[in-house]
């Protein structure tokens, strides 16, 4: 993690992240997030992860499909090595304090800070005018997520850096006008090999769970046949590996590959090429296989070994709950209390 900056010092470290229950957990959800929120709880920082239902519901979600991937993203959360007793994990709307700073924040946030906002252009797509007010001021929820416990750092990937630094915004603004410094300035924390995994039939695209191609993604369901074949099946070009970085210029497809193995084996591209210089990718693609098969073989076990137990999973949600709001409430009452708000039982 790096080091908190002068905006930050003055607030104890504390680490928020969160990721939206909408079902599909990619390779890429893994690597960039879910993987990396494990070791950053490992290094002994105060860790706060969140299941952010609310976010979800930006866009339309089947209320049975809603709960069933709640429940399956807390088990990947656990069978990634989150460890409930060290970190906090709860789902967002348990904790009403969300809703609350987030209409602060809506108030705080300006239009054209939000129309400048990429993920809201994607997601939205050509007919925003059906898009709910909710995927607009999405950004303002996030704020508010990440400052409700004046959170200092947020492990996200690449496409989440600019929502981040929107908080920031937001937390500059409201000190600036109620003239003290109440909420720090957190930082984007994005780091590794695979802070963006690509798909794996369009190199210049994200793996996304929303991709049509269910050959574009692994998932953290699918078993090591599924795993191998779509490996075996990802686009690349004719040419074997090069000798170096410099020569994956322009080889996005084949870059991409490189990337995840280095991310799995936990070493950098540049170890990766070294070690599979000159290799053709029918080589090279078996040995990803074994890799990724070899890594999330268990984690895809553990995963259905939670969710044979739903009702350990929602206790395990409650208490999370439990202690983020014990964290949450003095700071909602005291951004109330800057604004000037009646307080009176
Ligand atoms: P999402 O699935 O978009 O809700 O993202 C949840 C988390 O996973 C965020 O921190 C994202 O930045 C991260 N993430 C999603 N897709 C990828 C990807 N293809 N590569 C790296 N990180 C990703
Ligand atoms: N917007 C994030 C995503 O789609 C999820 C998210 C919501 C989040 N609130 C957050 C991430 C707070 C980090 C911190 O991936």
């Amino acid at each position: 993690m790096t080091e908190a900056t002068s905006s930050t010092s003055a607030f104890a470290p504390r680490v928020f992240s969160g990721i939206q229950p909408s079902g599909n957990l990619t390779l890429g959800n893994y690597l960039g997030a879910l993987r990396r929120f494990a070791k950053v709880q490992d290094t002994g920082v105060e860790t706060i992860y969140c299941i952010v239902d609310m976010h979800a519901i930006t866009v339309w979600q089947d209320p049975g499909k809603l709960t069933r991937a709640t429940r399956e993203l807390a088990a990947a959360y656990l069978a990634c090595g989150l460890d409930p007793a060290r970190s906090i994990l709860f789902n967002q709307s348990q904790v009403p304090g969300h809703a609350q700073l987030a209409w602060i924040f809506n108030c705080v946030a300006r239009l054209g800070w939000m129309n400048r906002m990429t993920q809201f252009k994607d997601k939205a797509g050509k007919n925003s005018e059906n898009a709910s007010l909710g995927l607009y001021a999405y950004p303002a929820l996030m704020a508010a997520d990440i400052l409700l416990y004046h959170a200092t750092h947020v492990p996200v990937g690449e496409d989440q850096k600019q929502h981040v630094e929107l908080t920031r915004d937001v937390a500059a603004k409201f000190n600036h006008d109620f003239g003290l410094e109440f909420f720090p300035s957190p930082e984007p924390v994005i780091e590794g090999a695979a802070t963006r995994v690509m798909s794996l039939r369009d190199g210049t695209k994200k793996m996304s769970k929303s991709d049509p191609s269910d050959m574009s993604r692994i998932n953290l369901t699918d078993d090591a046949d599924a795993i191998a074949q779509k490996i075996r099946k990802a686009r690349t070009d004719p040419e074997p590996l090069p000798s170096d970085l410099e020569g994956l210029k322009d080889r996005a497809e084949a870059r991409n590959l490189v990337n995840i193995y280095a991310a799995l084996a936990d070493t950098t591209p540049e170890a990766v090429i070294a070690e599979h210089a000159g290799q053709p990718f029918s080589a090279f693609k078996p040995a990803l296989a074994d890799l990724a098969v070899a890594h999330l073989g268990p984690i895809t076990a553990r995963m259905t070994e939670y969710l044979g137990d739903p009702a350990e999973i929602d206790r395990i949600l409650g208490a999370g709950a439990d202690r983020a709001h014990a964290i949450a409430a003095p700071i909602l009452d005291r951004t109330y209390d800057i604004v000037g708000m009646i307080r009176s039982r």
